[in-house]
């Protein structure tokens, strides 16, 4: 939520900071502001409200001075709507300082009333410019004590003031050469060059530059200058970093030739999910998930998991617990993160929490992982991003490799999660060694297959964008399933909502009768996802019973069916084949017409599927 850029070294700040928000855009687009330090030792300032198109436009019509030196903002509202005036970097002392924030400062107001109080004027009604006037008034006071400007020393007397959730990065006329950062619960990495640092909220605005990266820790001040990089905690101590290099390149986070990130999002997801298997299935088909940390004692005496996530990946989570009690033997809660620690939940030693998210900075699932190890639990993190705050406060990570996702829609990741999931679940059955020994096995060696069967479903999906297209105008579409194919109609639900701003639900079929079939009506779009007819016919059955219930009634059906099902044929307005998987496995493949659909109906419809209205990718506040 917010990107944020940083910049010191030799190449014009401006041309960097802007491409850095162009990658970081997807955390935000409400507005945009950059500012660089003048050769006349002046900030030069621009900002709009809008996306950074707008911005760009104006900065074509009114360039700013030419400099090294620079920060950068892409906004998510949060106090004070999309207004220029609004728009980051804000300023104190004359312009003299700029600041651009991602977070909440939540005593913002008794802060701002007592800068009011000392002739401080406000001509934005963010919470961010008051870190703008906190910050003039320590430079001042260093400059009246007749020492030297310090910056980082002025960023950290501020921070001291603060309460809440924030990356601060600001850079002032009277420090020349230098940009400062600072980070309590929400992201802040550095990017090290060739005689040029980087800050940003995510590695990808500096990707095209170096993928040699420092993570900041919590209460961290860092001090960018020609000189390197300095960073102390918020009372000057030297801090504690860790550096890593960043496994994949500037092409990873470009569009590649599709017209949206999302198309290539999808199409990536057969090698995402190849790439999250890879090194975890050894040679004798077992799972070995050595990099875990929790020692396999440990994860035999669990007697309960609970998983918190938010939006997608809190329909992983659903899936997760069909998983994880069917191969496992253990009961799985699963609660949205940002419902979990207000209802005093029981947990103690022998729980395992997972916490599933994409970003690795989502604020509800972190202060639920927060929440469960004071309760003594263990927290295992399922994690897309390197580096970020939800892994690196957790006992235990398992890592996704879906790379970069920008479009804000989640595909690539949730699919991996799911496969992270999976890996979960059937490596507390193996080392517990449930009864479903040779089914686990089984399924290990089909889960390797998940790749290819991905690609298959992708190959075949010009019929849907057709059916997409044609309900451009549909009031509303429901989405139905049973057992994993309830969480599935879930993220099918979610994603048209989301994409298309369209009303979209999710039921469980067998709940249709108890209400919602009520909604049914003539022409009446209705996905069902139908379980395999092998194995569980029970459910399939019934399945077949509810989609010929709500033909009766008029609804038009989109049925998403395995190869060979035939009995479904009759009743399917529109038929989907998907390759025949075990029922908790369907969802790997269930998913993806889903995501195309809503997709290509939200295109349909003129809208921006990478940037939808009122999102943004990585949701740092509560
Ligand atoms: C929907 C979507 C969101 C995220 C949710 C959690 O397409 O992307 O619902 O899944 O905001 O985000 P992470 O996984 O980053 O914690």
């Amino acid at each position: 939520m917010c990107g944020i850029v940083g910049y010191v070294g030799t190449q014009q700040a401006l041309d960097v900071v802007l491409a850095g928000l162009r990658r970081l855009e997807y955390r935000g687009y409400d507005s945009a502001g950059v500012a660089v330090q003048t050769p006349a030792g002046d900030l030069d300032l621009a900002k709009k409200a809008g996306k950074l198109a707008n911005l760009e436009k104006e900065l074509a019509e009114h360039p700013l001075a030419e400099g090294t030196v620079g920060i950068g903002h892409t906004r998510w509202a949060t106090h004070g709507g999309p207004t220029d005036a609004n728009a980051h970097p804000h300023t104190g002392a004359a312009g003299r300082v700029a600041v651009v924030h991602n977070g909440i400062i939540e005593n913002f107001a008794r802060l701002r009333a007592e800068l009011a109080e000392r002739g401080r004027q406000f001509s934005s009604e963010t919470d961010t410019e008051t870190v703008a006037h906190l910050l003039a008034e320590a430079v001042e006071a260093q400059q009246a004590a007749g020492t030297e400007v310090d910056l980082a020393e002025a960023m950290r007397g501020v921070c001291r003031q603060l309460e809440g959730a924030f990356t601060l990065v600001a850079t002032h006329a009277d420090a020349p050469g230098v940009v400062v950062g600072a980070r309590r619960n929400s992201p802040l990495v550095v990017g090290v060059g060739e005689g040029e640092y980087f800050l940003a909220s995510d590695v990808a605005a500096f990707i095209e530059h170096t993928r040699e990266a420092v993570e900041l820790g919590q209460d961290q001040v860092v001090e960018l200058s020609r000189e390197g990089v300095a960073v102390t905690d918020f009372h000057g101590e030297p801090g504690e970093v860790r550096e890593y290099h960043v496994d994949w390149d500037a092409s990873a986070a470009e569009k590649g030739g599709y017209d949206y990130f999302m198309l290539k999002e999808i199409a990536e997801q057969p090698k995402a999910v190849a790439d999250t298997l890879l090194g975890r299935i050894d040679a004798e088909g077992r799972l070995t998930l050595d990099e875990l940390r929790i020692d396999d004692s440990v994860l035999r005496e669990v007697d309960k998991v609970v998983i918190v996530a938010c939006g997608t990946a809190f329909h992983a989570g659903l899936i997760a617990k069909y998983a994880i009690e069917h191969w496992a033997r253990i009961p799985c809660e699963v609660e949205v993160a940002s419902e979990f620690r207000y209802r005093d939940p029981i947990m103690d030693q022998q729980t395992l929490v997972i916490a599933i998210s994409q970003s690795g900075e989502t604020m509800d699932t972190l202060m639920a992982l927060r929440h469960a190890r004071e309760q003594g639990a263990k927290v295992l993190a399922i994690c897309n991003t390197n580096g970020s705050t939800i892994p690196r406060e957790s006992d235990a990570v398992l890592y996704t490799h879906a790379g970069p996702e920008v479009a804000v829609a989640s595909t690539k990741a949730f699919l991996t999660q799911l496969v992270a999931c999976y890996l979960v679940a059937l490596y507390l059955g193996q080392v517990r060694g449930t009864k479903w020994g040779d089914e686990i096995f089984e399924v290990i060696r089909q889960l390797a297959d998940a790749p290819k069967q991905v690609e298959q479903v992708l190959e075949t999906m010009e019929p849907v964008r057709e059916l997409a297209r044609s309900l451009a105008d549909a009031p509303a579409v429901l989405f139905l399933g049973r057992h994993v194919g309830y969480p599935v109609a879930l993220e099918g639900a979610l994603k048209l909502k989301e994409l298309a701003y369209m009303h979209a639900e999710g039921f469980a079929a067998g709940e249709l009768k108890h209400g919602p079939i009520a909604l049914i009506e003539e022409g009446l779009p209705v996905v069902v996802v139908v379980p395999s007819p092998r194995g569980r016919s029970v459910l399939h059955d019934k399945i077949v019973s509810n989609i010929q219930e709500i033909r009766a009634r008029g609804a038009k059906t989109l049925v998403i069916a395995e190869e060979g099902d035939e009995a479904v044929v009759p009743y399917a307005d529109h038929l989907v084949r998907i390759p025949a998987t075990p029922t908790l496995l369907q969802p790997l493949v269930a998913t993806v017409p889903l995501q195309v659909f809503a997709c290509e109906l939200a295109t349909a419809k003129g809208h921006e599927v990478d940037q939808p209205r009122n999102l943004a990718k990585s949701v740092t506040v509560e």
